[in-house]
């Protein structure tokens, strides 16, 4: 666990090893200022959602991204778009960790959303989509600025590094202003 004065849960929605959201979280983590830390889960662990198996106890897996979720000072998601939307791995986390709605994670968690695709569009359509998942949880999601990473293969370099200098501001600018977000609506 970090000493930092401010702790940010880090996920990923791409389960694939060269991700450009994944990447963008690493960026992420070293954008922030001294005393934040990013550490991130990852969600490729948890099994695929079933009331049948949370009715018998969550599994490991799911109580710890639930333990992490509560001891974070806020979340940061790096969603890809899939099909003009979320990944389905990406809500499943989602899904766990919204259960049960009277104690979830989630309820009033400061988040901030980003992604990053090869496309044109950057996102745009799965970040709509995540905040729309994140509405009933009642997550107090940042509403800007926005982090819309469109043609990706040119901004990150053959080894996962975030190389343009303009993305690599806007992602410090979302961390700082996550933090700022986190801090104006103080502990719940
Ligand atoms: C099932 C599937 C659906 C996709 N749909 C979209 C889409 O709707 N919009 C888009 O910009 N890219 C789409 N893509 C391309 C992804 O943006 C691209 O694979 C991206 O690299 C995935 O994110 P990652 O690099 O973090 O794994 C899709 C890819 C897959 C595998």
């Amino acid at each position: 666990m970090s000493s930092a004065a401010f702790t940010i849960l880090g996920v990923a929605g791409s389960l694939r090893r060269q991700s450009y959201n994944r990447a963008l979280l690493r960026a992420a983590a070293e954008l922030v200022p001294p005393h934040v830390a990013i550490e991130t889960f990852d969600i490729g662990r948890l099994p695929h959602f079933n009331q049948d198996v949370e009715a018998e106890g969550d599994p490991p897996e799911v109580r710890e991204l639930k333990e992490r979720l509560r001891a974070a000072d806020a979340l940061l998601i790096a969603t890809p778009e899939y099909n003009w939307s979320t990944p389905g791995v990406l809500k499943n986390a989602i899904d766990w960790a919204s259960r049960p709605p009277s104690s979830t994670p989630l309820k009033h968690k400061p988040v901030a959303i980003m992604g990053a695709s090869p496309g044109l569009l950057g996102t745009a359509r799965a970040q709509l989509a995540l905040r729309q998942a994140l509405i009933f949880p009642d997550a107090w999601v940042l509403p800007n600025p926005q982090v819309v990473v469109m043609g990706a293969a040119d901004k990150f370099d053959e080894n996962g590094s975030l190389t343009d200098e303009r993305t690599r501001g806007s992602v410090r600018n979302l961390v700082e202003a996550l933090v700022a977000w986190a801090r104006r609506l103080g502990p719940d």
